[in-house]
């Protein structure tokens, strides 16, 4: 496995092989099962896979959240070593933001709802370093999961607007055997926090289920919710949302493709779950 952190040697090596096929799975790093199925995937589906490894400073609106970010890098490596990843980019907040720059990536409206909303700023770190790591990789195929939904519409809408010639593919969203989806950030949960956090899975399989017997008030759905969620003593709802699958809108009757989405806070770890609902009734 090729590890570098300067971006020249990123690019000798992956055009060392250009008619190879090559898949990118961009990541912060404290790698998990979830990261390593969307590297099986790519791995299954294309001749080379990079991973990158950043925990990127400028999509992080609360310093605390991006100081508290867990990380190890020599059980990453190992990790993605075992798996037989070809390459990974491992650069340092300098390299990736060297002094004088001075370029930003903004999509707008999708960005303005859900974690845009709670985290202002957030979208404008992901959509710059995603378009970076486009650049340095040139990757055909990224993959990305669905347990961030609204980043993968803003990471489609880009490489739509801007033209980037790369296939976005969505996985879907790994989860623990109790249904919490995991994340990174599930290791800063205390052992109490840990137990209540499957609240967003319940919250969600329950709305879902009322959704596919066929509740049209997304208020009720959000009730459903707020109910299942407030079970858990220490759980703060961030947001709960139901709102169109594509656009992302709120609804307040329910038609069409469903998102229904949260964040919430147990202690000072903030989780975001969601689910589909689609038209027809199929749902992930
Ligand atoms: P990170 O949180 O490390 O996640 C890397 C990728 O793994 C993202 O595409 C994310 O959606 C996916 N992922 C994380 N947990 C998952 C789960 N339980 N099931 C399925 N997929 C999961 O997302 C980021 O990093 C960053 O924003 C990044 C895209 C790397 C830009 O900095």
């Amino acid at each position: 496995m090729n590890v570098f952190s300067d971006i020249e040697s990123i690019r000798q090596f992956r055009w060392n092989e250009p008619i190879q096929a090559w898949g990118l799975v961009p990541t912060m790093g404290f790698l998990h099962e979830a990261h390593m199925t969307l590297v099986r995937r790519s791995k299954a589906e294309n001749d080379r896979t990079g991973v990158s490894i950043f925990v990127n400073p400028t999509q992080f609106n609360n310093p605390d959240d991006l100081a508290k970010y867990p990380r190890n890098l020599e059980r990453d490596l190992a990790m993605l070593e075992k798996e037989g990843v070809d390459l990974v980019w491992t650069p340092t907040p300098e390299i990736a933001y060297p002094p004088g720059y001075q370029t930003q990536v903004t999509v707008h409206t999708i960005t303005q709802v859900l974690e845009g909303a709670s985290r202002p700023g957030h979208f404008q770190g992901v959509a710059t370093v995603v378009a970076k790591l486009f650049n340095v990789f040139q990757p055909h195929r990224a993959y990305f999961g669905q347990k961030d939904a609204q980043q993968v519409a803003v990471i489609q809408q880009m490489v739509k607007d801007l033209n980037f010639n790369i296939q976005i593919i969505p996985c879907a969203t790994e989860r623990e055997k109790d249904g919490l989806a995991m994340s990174s950030r599930n290791v800063n949960l205390t052992e109490a926090h840990r137990k209540q956090a499957v609240c967003l899975y319940q919250a969600l399989t329950a709305a879902k289920a009322a959704c596919l017997s066929g509740e049209k008030d997304a208020d009720k759905l959000k009730e459903i919710m707020a109910q299942v969620i407030h079970r858990a003593p220490d759980a703060r709802i961030d947001y709960l949302s139901v709102a169109h699958a594509q656009t992302l809108e709120e609804m307040t009757v329910i038609k069409g493709d469903v998102l229904l989405s949260m964040a919430v806070f147990l202690g000072n770890v903030r989780l975001i779950d969601n689910m589909t609902v689609e038209a027809g009734g199929e749902s992930t």
